[in-house]
């Protein structure tokens, strides 16, 4: 399977993922990285690694990104198949949505529906966790629909929150957790192992 990755930082998620790619432990290929931030960590790494770079979309501080309509064209051109999102900060626009239904994923580091939406990202996220005296925390991974972190919900991952921990201390913990999922994921979805549940849930298969 064909994939594209958007990231607007760092971008460890898409490292990992091009690693497990790399080393054929997943059956898919990163042919193109979305990114609207021109020189943010994930951009570099992919251009070092020869992975075509695009900008989108358009915002304040980057005038030159591409719009939705050219977007979905340009990932067309690279015969996508599945999208996804690892640290991409910015609204997915509904062109884009309804030219992959089912196909676009993105990681939250916590266990939704708690501790998602606008205004929850980044360290913001770990904080607020920390703050309500929750137990544990750890990533989600969910379908993409046209707000922030309401589509279905497609696997989790458990991670205890300690006493004492920093913000910073759980973001580590939750990322590590990360890596490991969304490679799993992404392994289960190019070979084709999501079930839809009669009432809309997406399910993993097992391996046979
Ligand atoms: C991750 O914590 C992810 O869940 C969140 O943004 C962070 C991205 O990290 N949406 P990276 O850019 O993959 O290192």
């Amino acid at each position: 399977k064909k994939l594209a990755v958007f990231v607007s930082g760092g971008g460890s998620n898409f490292c990992s993922i091009l690693e497990a790619s790399l080393q054929g432990s997943i059956f898919g290929d990163i042919v193109v990285l979305v990114t609207n931030k021109r020189g943010c960590g994930g951009a570099e790494f992919a251009r070092e690694k020869g992975i075509p770079v695009i900008l989108s979309p358009r915002t304040k501080d980057e005038a030159d990104g591409l719009s939705p309509t050219d977007l979905v064209a340009a990932l067309r051109g690279f015969e996508v198949d599945f999208v996804l999102l690892a640290g991409y900060l910015k609204l997915i626009p509904a062109e884009l949505i309804q030219a992959y239904p089912k196909s676009i994923l993105n990681i939250h580091p916590s266990l939704l529906p708690a501790f998602g939406g606008k205004g929850y990202y980044g360290m913001k996220v770990h904080k607020a966790v920390i703050a309500s005296g929750a137990r544990f925390s750890g990533p989600t991974i969910h379908f993409v629909d046209e707000h922030y972190d309401t589509g279905r919900i497609l696997a989790q991952r458990v991670v205890p929150v300690s006493p004492n921990d920093t913000p910073e201390d759980l973001a580590a913990r939750v990322l590590q957790e990360e890596h490991r999922l969304y490679v799993e994921v992404v392994e289960a979805i190019c070979e084709d192992r999501i079930t839809w549940r009669q009432d809309g849930v997406p399910l993993i298969r097992r391996k046979e």
